[in-house]
């Protein structure tokens, strides 16, 4: 593989896939654990070390208030949205509020925002990338829930900068599953994608042709996941526990994050048996010298009754896309299912039974959409990869015009990249400025849709009310991500226009918190480099002191070998030095001599000591 490798990355809610085209084959890349999904979890340590992954996940109980987990749930979202305000509740860590409405979060002092902290998650995925390739990895195809709207993926996008990566494009989910699905094949059929995972729901109905894959609708909810079925389980615990004891357990974060660990073992294993024993032995002390246990069985019936507004919610869902589309249940040929929490039994038999069919077993749900998303970034770096993605917008576009009503400009399920116009003029006389508010979402009321941005066109001609007309584009990248431009029709210069982020990053922070994140990245790579040559390095002296005991019989007593049995010293006393010194110019120095020595050795094992 000669040219400038891609990969593909599914930054999920709870976990995160990378995966990377290799000789037309698309192939997950597993982490040096072996794991071939890392935890999207970001963790300070005491000693103020960053820790990602399964470590942060490992030491989550006991550092509960300092480790991040379902960040994805709040990036891109305004501080003082509904959704926040819930997450605060619910939540082990800080969240405070940033400069521009937005959300950060504060761990052992410093405060963070929701890209940096994504970008640590994407760092470490480009790292596991670069560590199995063996060079530098810069450019990505990074995946979002369908349903995200322009400040979430532009949020995303902001967290591959940081991360360094040169984000060539930003898929969705469930697009990147049929892509994966479909990859390869003749096939000509209408699928469904249900792709329910940790954090967010997303259904896509797309028709794939041959190599072209086109959306045709779809919708979701970003706040609907395997973390509210966690929840579920959770709120059961602890007011069975409340009635009990009349102590709220939710107050107490290290046994919050107990519970909810148990929680998503409990939930995973109901997937498989019938019930499942939840234990929490020494869950809260009383302050008495006497500590409370927590100990109870969950059958699957009553988890499913848990459960089940939740299932309804995703086929309701369903259902209203379908019908936005125009289609009926038995025009679906197949259903695919994406996302860890698809493996909970209820959700399948209501799959199933709403759609007739039953699903698609031919995917990974863990692993499908990063294998997608390779498959985009692979067809985009080179153009005779057969494959077309057509996918859509998920929401309306539009501005709020007199009374707060919304006026859409673009429709939800329009094929991207597109672009409309609208021609503004004045509404009042000598009128010299106009004020334009963008949102996004499905409400006639403009306030109850998501507000992308507000913008002032000024140094309008002074005019009889009407008379100016100004000319404003509305663009929705491939990536989904909207642009605004504006001309003066009647002088056809462009006007300069802004769109104040309401939530986000501006450009010097995204700059400075890039810069900051490779300066740590460095940090952490020479540490990586270090480890990885000293890897070899010792593997090499393994197999040479494997085989020096056959080899030191084979010459004992001549010259020869003597000779021989000192090169093998100085070669291994260099490279464990070398070892000792932690540099990695001075290990990498010395491999080449060891690998001499041990193929020295191997010749004389061979060549002397027979067969
Ligand atoms: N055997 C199982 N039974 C039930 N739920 C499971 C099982 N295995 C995993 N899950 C749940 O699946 C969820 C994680 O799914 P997945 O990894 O697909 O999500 P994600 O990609 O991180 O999130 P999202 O796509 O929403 O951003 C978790 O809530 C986890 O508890
Ligand atoms: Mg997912």
């Amino acid at each position: 593989m000669s040219s400038e490798p891609i990969i593909g990355i599914d930054l999920g809610t709870t976990n995160s896939c990378v995966a990377i085209v290799e000789n037309g084959v698309p192939k997950v890349i597993p982490n040096r654990g072996g794991y071939r999904t890392t935890p999207s979890m970001v963790a300070i340590a005491e000693n103020g070390r960053r820790l990602i992954g399964h470590i942060a996940k490992r030491q989550a109980i006991i550092n509960a208030e300092n480790t991040v987990y379902a960040a994805k749930r709040l990036i891109g979202r305004r501080f003082d949205s509904k959704e926040v305000q819930e997450a605060i509740e619910n939540c082990t860590y800080k969240i405070v509020e940033g400069p521009h409405n937005d959300v950060r979060i504060e761990l052992r002092g410093k405060i963070y925002s929701l890209p940096e902290i994504s970008s640590m998650i994407l760092s470490e995925m480009k790292l596991i990338a670069e560590q199995s390739l063996g060079r530098e990895v810069a450019k990505a195809v990074i995946t979002v829930p369908a349903y995200f709207n322009d400040g979430q993926r532009q949020a995303t996008r902001d967290a591959g900068r940081i991360a360094g990566l040169d984000v060539v494009r930003i898929i969705n989910e469930p697009t990147a599953a049929a892509l994966a699905y479909g990859y390869g094949k003749s096939l000509e059929r209408r699928v469904a994608v249900f792709d329910l995972g940790g954090g967010t729901f997303d259904i896509s109905i797309l028709e794939i042709n041959n190599g072209v894959f086109e959306v045709i609708a779809t919708s979701g909810d970003t706040l609907l996941g395997g973390e509210d079925f966690d929840y579920r389980i959770i709120e059961w615990l602890v007011f069975g526990f409340a009635k009990e004891q009349n102590i709220d357990l939710r107050k107490d974060r290290m046994a919050f994050q107990r519970l909810k660990d148990a929680a998503e073992r409990g939930k995973c294993e109901l997937s498989s048996a019938p019930q499942t024993e939840l234990n929490l032995p020494f869950i809260i002390s009383t302050g008495k010298n006497d500590a409370l246990h927590l100990q109870r069985t969950l059958t699957r019936e009553t988890f499913d009754d848990l459960v089940i507004d939740l299932c309804e919610r995703c086929i309701q869902i369903c259902e209203r896309t379908l019908a936005s589309a125009g289609i009926s249940k038995k025009d679906i040929d197949d259903v695919i299912l994406v996302g860890g929490q698809t493996r909970t039994p209820k959700v399948q038999e209501m799959v199933k039974s709403f759609f007739g069919i039953t699903p698609s077993k031919s995917v990974n749900p863990d692993e499908v959409v990063a294998l997608g998303a390779s498959i985009q970034g692979a067809s985009l770096m080179d153009e005779k990869t057969d494959v077309l993605l057509l996918d859509v917008t998920p929401h309306n576009l539009g501005i709020m015009i007199v009374g707060g009503y919304f006026q859409t400009i673009i429709e939800k399920n329009t094929t991207v990249p597109t672009s409309a116009a609208h021609i503004f003029t004045t509404v009042r006389d000598k009128q010299t400025s106009v004020r334009i508010m963008v949102f996004q979402g499905d409400s006639l009321r403009a306030e109850e849709n998501e507000l992308l941005g507000e913008f002032i066109l000024s140094g309008l001609r002074e005019a009889p009310r009407g008379e100016v007309e100004v000319e404003v584009t509305f663009e929705i990248s491939a990536d989904g991500i909207v642009s605004v431009s504006a001309k003066d029709l009647e002088t056809g210069v462009g006007q300069s226009i802004t769109v104040t982020a309401t939530s986000g990053l501006t450009e010097e922070e995204i700059s400075r918190m890039a810069a900051e994140a490779s300066d740590y990245a460095v940090g952490v790579k020479t540490t990586d480099a270090f480890e990885g040559a000293r890897a070899e390095v010792e593997a090499v002296i393994r197999d040479i002191d494997a085989i020096l005991p056959k080899v030191r019989g084979i010459i004992a007593g001549s010259e020869f070998g003597e000779d021989a049995l000192k090169k093998v010293d100085t070669a291994v006393t260099r490279a464990r030095q070398a070892i000792e010194s932690r540099s990695v110019d001075a290990l990498k120095a010395s491999k080449e001599p060891l690998e001499r020595t041990l193929k020295m050795l191997k010749g004389v094992a061979t060549k002397l000591g027979g067969p």
